[in-house]
């Protein structure tokens, strides 16, 4: 099928201007790729693959570059063969592209084959989005090291929060049958940068660490390194017992220290370039070194012990949260800040972007800046758990954009959340950023078509988070779509107003985790009787007779003084806090004058419709493209869309009726009543 959305952003289809697709033929007449290993023949493919599509003629593989030609290889390669020209400065991470002036030829080159592979996808970037090739200069750094993918995948194939299918691994046909998706699934991480995958949930199972999964294991991480993608599991840390026959798990027991170390030696001879381990301990019912009474330290670095003469790393989660607790905001900050400092070199932490738990909108994590001493790393929701899943058109770059850029003030002004997160506000050489996968078997990869666009502006970001959201979308549409004016600048509207539009049809004004316990869909504002308390609406919300919101300032659970001075002090009084964190962090009445001069009961009306609206104007949008797409995608999106515009008067309907019956004020004039 030839638009089922399976070649994601990598279409390589013929360029449909035929000025420009007779330059791009005048600049690359051939392809010279120098050096022979399984990443520059994955080089070499892709080249040959894309210009050929792109370019709709067949461009020779020479081994004898003449002008005009694409040239392909390591700095030391083409040092030796002569073809790198005078004074070309390759940076010591990622690549450099330049042109030869003296003969047209394009150099694609760099200290590793991984590094030319991103770079062949950037010059194909380059073509695909119709910009010029000539007198190029490009150098390009990754600012991120780790750049992984997490998948929520279970061995039988079920993902959790996987909204796309069923898990693309096959754990029963693995290892003898290699489904060409995992190559497609490398191509696709690798044109975006993404050089890591955890395989399995983090509710983890630990039959993955037996002898005949690690085979399984071993032939995906087979087919992943060709494209510099390491492969990591997540482990269960009662793992000695359940599949190690041992009495106990505690991280500080001889045995227990010893099995692991087994187990990673037999990895590592199975997998020479294992990533390690991924660990969610002591939450949500997982085991963990707690139930020894040993800390998250003394966990994670028994396990670090065990790798770390692989070259392997921990990623400990942060993820954690205890029912008895009055405030779920404060618990991952209370139990590691004190840990910062006690975790051994290969280990980093891994921390949600928000306190708690992926929401439409969430002010960062305050552990952010709090540890100094141990690296961090953010974890981002690619699967759209709370933002209306597979069915929901929500671009995220935004959302993960304003995490990134948030200024936690933890050496003064301009600490931002991606500078804890690069390693440079602590000068850290370990960093990395995770995104929960929203992969899955559908033939389109991700269900809704747009979260490709979330796979893909992940990866950019990881890669450069300086690159803005509309740059990131202008890209991936005349990647995925077209090139054509119309088709870009209307879709590119209906992405950037997508995830405000998220917000406000679900939870304006700092209303968060109102989503029904369990599923996390559909609204379920009254819902109080959760397996935990911690898991109802009602605990996050607090609505009454006198207002709404959860008071985390010092009259309330004090959360606020997790944060630095400076933050505390944007969102402490109620009157000066931005409206988009007033019910984070404030109890207010719903006579509450808002800055738009608004009472909150009826602003909250308003951002309700609002959302509604700017919905019905994404479908408006997409409407007028019908001449523009092809009928499949086209039909696929406006069938979502029209769901999503339902879901969304359902929000406004069930959440403005509910809290009403506590405001008891009328809906304002003009408003549609919901009903
Ligand atoms: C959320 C999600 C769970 C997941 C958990 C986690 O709570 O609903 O399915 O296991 O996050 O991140 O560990």
């Amino acid at each position: 099928h030839a638009e089922d959305g399976y070649r994601l952003w990598l279409r390589y289809n013929h360029i449909d201007n035929n000025k420009l697709l007779l330059s791009y033929r005048k600049t690359i007449t051939a392809i010279h790729v120098a050096g022979q290993s399984p990443t520059m023949d994955a080089v070499k493919k892709e080249l040959e693959l894309g210009l050929n599509g792109l370019l709709d003629t067949k461009i020779a593989v020479t081994s004898r570059p003449g002008g005009n030609t694409i040239i392909a290889g390591t700095r030391e390669a083409l040092t030796t063969s002569k073809l790198l020209p005078q004074g070309a400065q390759v940076p010591a991470d990622g690549f450099l592209i330049t042109t030869n002036v003296a003969n047209g030829n394009t150099i694609i080159t760099a200290n590793t084959a991984t590094d030319i592979l991103y770079g062949a996808f950037h010059l194909l970037r380059l073509i695909q989005t119709h910009q010029s090739i000539e007198n190029l200069h490009i150098i390009s750094s990754p600012r991120v090291k780790l750049r992984l993918l997490n998948h929520w995948d279970n061995l039988n194939r079920y993902v959790e929060r996987g909204y796309a299918g069923i898990s693309i691994w096959n754990w029963h046909t693995l290892p003898d049958y290699i489904d060409d998706r995992y190559t497609d699934y490398a191509r696709a991480n690798a044109s975006v940068g993404i050089n890591g995958t955890v395989l399995n949930n983090v509710n983890a199972n630990a039959t993955v660490l037996t002898a005949p999964y690690l085979q399984k294991v071993a032939a995906l991480a087979n087919v992943l390194r060709p494209y510099g993608i390491k492969v990591y599991l997540s482990a269960r840390f009662s793992a000695p017992i359940e599949i190690g026959h041992l009495k106990t798990a505690d991280p500080l027991n001889d045995s227990v220290r010893q099995w692991w170390q087994a187990k990673a030696k037999e990895i590592y001879q199975l997998i020479p370039d294992f990533g390690g381990f991924l660990v969610k301990a002591n939450s949500e019912g997982q085991p963990g070194p707690q139930s020894y009474g040993r800390s998250h330290a003394d966990g994670a670095n028994m396990m670090a012990d065990a790798l770390s003469p692989f070259g392997g790393i921990v990623i400990w989660r942060a993820f954690v949260y205890d029912p008895q607790a009055n405030d779920r905001f404060k618990q991952a900050y209370a139990e590691f800040t004190p840990l910062d400092g006690k975790f051994r070199k290969n280990v980093l932490v891994q921390v949600k972007n928000g306190p708690i738990d992926f929401q439409p909108r969430e002010p960062f994590s305050p552990l952010f800046g709090a540890m100094p001493r141990t690296p961090l790393m953010m974890e981002f929701q690619l699967t759209q758990e709370y933002l209306g899943q597979g069915t929901h058109l929500v671009y995220e770059a935004p959302l993960f954009k304003e995490v990134l850029n948030a200024d936690t003030y933890a050496k003064g002004p301009n600490s931002t959340v991606a500078k804890v997160i690069d390693g440079s506000l602590y000068d850290h050489s370990l960093s990395g950023i995770a995104g929960v996968s929203n992969i899955g078997n559908e033939r389109n990869w991700t269900g809704h078509l747009f979260g490709q666009a979330n796979w893909y502006a992940f990866g950019r970001l990881a890669w450069d988070y300086t690159l803005s959201s509309e740059q990131i979308a202008t890209e991936w549409i005349q990647q995925t779509f077209s090139n054509d004016p119309t088709v870009v600048v209307s879709i590119k509207q209906i992405m950037l107003a997508s995830r405000e539009a998220v917000v406000n049809y679900m939870t304006p004004l700092g209303l968060h985790h109102i989503m029904g316990n369990g599923h996390h869909y559909g609204p379920a504002p009254w819902s109080n009787n959760a397996p935990r308390p911690d898991w109802d609406p009602v605990y996050y919300h607090k609505a009454d007779a006198k207002g709404i919101g959860f008071d985390r300032t010092a009259s309330g659970t004090n959360a606020l003084q997790q944060y630095q001075t400076a933050v505390q002090q944007l969102y402490a009084d109620s009157n000066t806090c931005s409206d988009q964190y007033l019910l984070w962090f404030h109890h207010v009445s719903w006579q509450h004058k808002m800055h738009s001069g608004r009472t909150l009961w009826n602003e909250l009306c308003h951002k309700y419709q609002e959302g509604v609206d700017t919905v019905g104007a994404m479908q408006h949008k997409w409407e007028q493209l019908k001449n523009n797409i092809d009928p499949e995608r086209f039909h696929q999106v406006q069938m979502l869309l029209a769901i999503q515009h339902k879901d969304a008067i359902w929000w406004r309907n069930v959440c403005l009726l509910y809290f009403q019956t506590f405001s008891q004020m009328p809906f304002p004039a003009n408003y549609e009543k919901p009903d």
